[in-house]
């Protein structure tokens, strides 16, 4: 779906597929020099870093694998809510693991935050994390990220695996949604 299509839906777009792509590249040579020699584990918070998930993975040159969690901490609406709960949790034992978590975006902070918490106690040898997108005036907590794509406005955006209700997911570029669709 491309931005031109939903036009009265969209305001401005924000990050183009381009952008997202040159930027996925960067971040992918620095995770390679960073692990050099190690296994990384790819974790990816369902659904949103689907779209991530799948670019920065193939970007990746050395093997990886994936493994993925689903978390809720919103519902139909555009604030979260703090609260969090593991709708589907890992398949992989992560004793020894270096796990690197993908998230789409970094709202509250709160989602991460308790999601780094509960992926340090399961004995991974390291946990990072890579976030394509950051609203750094949205931060209610701190949250280490080791690897960020872009720091944008606090607005609600979507597109690129982001979603207002399930829908825009398949958006090309991540654009900020017109305020009269959710209001
Ligand atoms: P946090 O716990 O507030 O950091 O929220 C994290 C989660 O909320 C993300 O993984 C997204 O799924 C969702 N989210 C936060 N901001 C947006 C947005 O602007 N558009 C779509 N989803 C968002
Ligand atoms: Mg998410």
């Amino acid at each position: 779906m491309d931005a031109r299509e939903i036009e009265a839906d969209l305001n401005e777009t924000l990050v183009t597929e381009a952008e997202i792509h040159a930027k996925l590249a960067e971040l992918a040579r620095r995770i390679e020099a960073d692990y050099e020699g190690r296994d990384i584990l790819l974790v990816g918070v369902l659904k949103g870093a689907v779209m991530v998930m799948a670019d920065l993975a193939r970007e990746l040159r050395p093997h990886v694998t994936m493994d993925w969690m689903a978390v809720s901490s919103y519902g139909a609406g555009t604030q979260s809510s703090g609260v969090v709960r593991i709708l589907k949790d890992l398949d992989s034992d992560l004793t020894g693991r270096h796990v690197l978590i993908v998230e789409d975006i970094i709202d509250s902070g709160l989602t991460l935050s308790w999601l780094l918490g509960n992926l340090r106690s399961r004995g991974a040898a390291s946990v990072e994390i890579c976030a394509l997108f950051r609203k750094p005036d949205a931060a209610k907590v701190e949250v280490p990220v080791r690897y960020i794509g872009f720091d944008i406005p606090n607005k609600f955006v979507v597109g690129y695996g982001l979603d207002y209700a399930e829908r825009y997911r398949n958006l090309r570029d991540v654009a900020v949604l017109a305020p009269h669709v959710y209001s």
